[in-house]
C-alpha cells in the first residue's frame, strides 16, 4: 500500500501485448493502480479491436513505434520475444523496460545490446522472476563469484506446453512422465519460447554461467493435472548446494501457472528505477 503522505505522481506504465498477462495487468492497474502509485500510459496489441470496450480510446496505441508520444516511465512487454528483439532497444532508450519474454535474451547479441543501452540511458532492464524461486539468491551467489552450476527443471501436463519444430509430439493421457528436452537453456529457448521464461530469468541471474552454461530440462507428465513443478538446483563452491521444488497451481492447458500472475504484479511494483542495469525483480 502506498504511503498516503507520498504525493509523487503515479508511475506511467505502457503495456505491450493484451493476452492473458496483458489483460491481467491492465485490469489490475485500472482497479488498484492509484493505491500503489501506478497509472496507465498506453496499451498496445497487434489487433487493436481486442482493446475496444476495456481500454479507454485515449490510452490505445495504434502504432507501436509511436510509443514515444505517450511518455511512459516503464514499458512492460507481455507479448512475444520477437517484440523484445524489434523494440527492446527503443523502449529502453526512453523508459525502464520490464521484459515479460526474457527468453529473447538468449540471443547474446541482443542481450549485450540491451545491457549497453540500459547503461547509456540510465534506464533499468527489469527481468521478472516469474515462477523462479530464489532468483535474487542465485544472483548474489553469482555476483560473489561462488556459483558453479545451475539447473532448472520444468514439469507440466503435456497440454500445457507450446513447443516448436520437432519437439512437438502427440501424447496420450496414460503415458506418464517423459523428458522432452535436456540441455542448455540457450538451445532450449528457441524451441520452447513460451515455456522457458523461468529458466531465462535464472540464466540472467547467473550471468557468469550465461544461457549456454545453465542447464534446462522440460518434462511432460500426465499426472500433473493441477500444477506445474519447477525444480531448481544450485551448486556453489566448497560443497554448497540448494534444491527447491515449487508447485505452481495451474489449470489444464495453461502455459502460465496462477501464482505467476501475482508474481508478475509484484515485479511491476518494483519497477521504479534502479539505474542503468539489469535488475531481477
Ligand atoms: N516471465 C514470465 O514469468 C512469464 C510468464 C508467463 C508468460 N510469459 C511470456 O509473456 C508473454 C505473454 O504471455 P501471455 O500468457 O499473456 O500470452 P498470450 O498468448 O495470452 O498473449 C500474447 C499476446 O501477444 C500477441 N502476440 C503473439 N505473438 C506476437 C507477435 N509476434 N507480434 C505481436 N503480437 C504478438 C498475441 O496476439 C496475444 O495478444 C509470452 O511471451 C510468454 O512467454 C512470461
Amino acid at each position: 500500500m502506498k504511503d498516503m503522505t507520498d504525493r509523487s505522481p503515479p508511475v506511467r506504465v505502457g503495456i505491450v501485448g493484451y493476452g492473458h498477462l496483458g489483460q491481467f495487468l491492465v485490469e489490475r492497474i485500472q482497479k488498484e493502480g492509484l493505491e500503489v502509485g501506478l497509472g496507465l500510459a498506453f496499451v498496445w496489441n497487434r489487433n487493436a479491436d481486442k482493446l475496444s470496450g476495456s481500454v479507454p480510446n485515449d490510452l490505445v496505441l495504434t502504432e507501436l513505434s509511436d510509443f514515444t508520444h505517450k511518455n511512459a516511465d516503464v514499458i512492460v512487454e507481455v507479448c512475444h520475444p520477437q517484440i523484445v528483439k524489434d523494440f527492446g532497444g527503443r523502449f529502453l532508450s526512453h523508459a525502464h523496460f520490464l521484459v515479460g519474454s526474457p527468453s529473447a535474451l538468449s540471443d547474446s547479441q541482443l542481450n549485450e545490446e540491451l545491457r549497453l543501452i540500459a547503461k547509456q540511458h540510465g534506464h533499468t532492464l527489469y527481468v521478472p522472476s516469474g515462477a523462479l524461486w530464489g532468483g535474487q539468491d542465485i544472483q548474489r551467489l553469482n555476483d560473489s563469484g561462488l556459483l558453479r552450476a545451475l539447473s532448472v527443471r520444468m514439469s507440466k501436463h503435456p497440454s500445457c506446453f507450446r513447443l516448436a519444430g520437432n519437439l512437438r509430439s502427440d501424447w496420450s493421457e496414460r503415458e506418464g512422465r517423459r523428458v522432452i528436452f535436456h540441455g542448455s537453456v540457450a538451445e532450449l529457448c528457441p524451441v520452447a519460447p513460451n515455456n522457458v521464461n523461468t529458466m531465462a530469468a535464472a540464466a540472467i541471474a547467473a550471468s557468469t554461467l550465461g544461457f549456454s552454461g545453465v542447464t534446462g530440462e522440460i518434462v511432460s507428465d500426465t499426472a500433473l493435472a493441477d500444477y506445474h513443478l519447477v525444480e531448481v538446483e544450485v551448486t556453489g563452491s566448497d560443497g554448497f548446494s540448494v534444491k527447491t521444488v515449487r508447485r505452481n497451481p495451474a489449470k489444464l492447458g495453461a502455459v502460465t501457472g496462477s501464482a505467476t500472475y501475482s508474481s508478475f504484479w509484484s515485479s511491476l511494483l518494483v519497477c521504479k528505477g534502479h539505474g542503468g542495469r539489469v535488475y531481477l525483480c
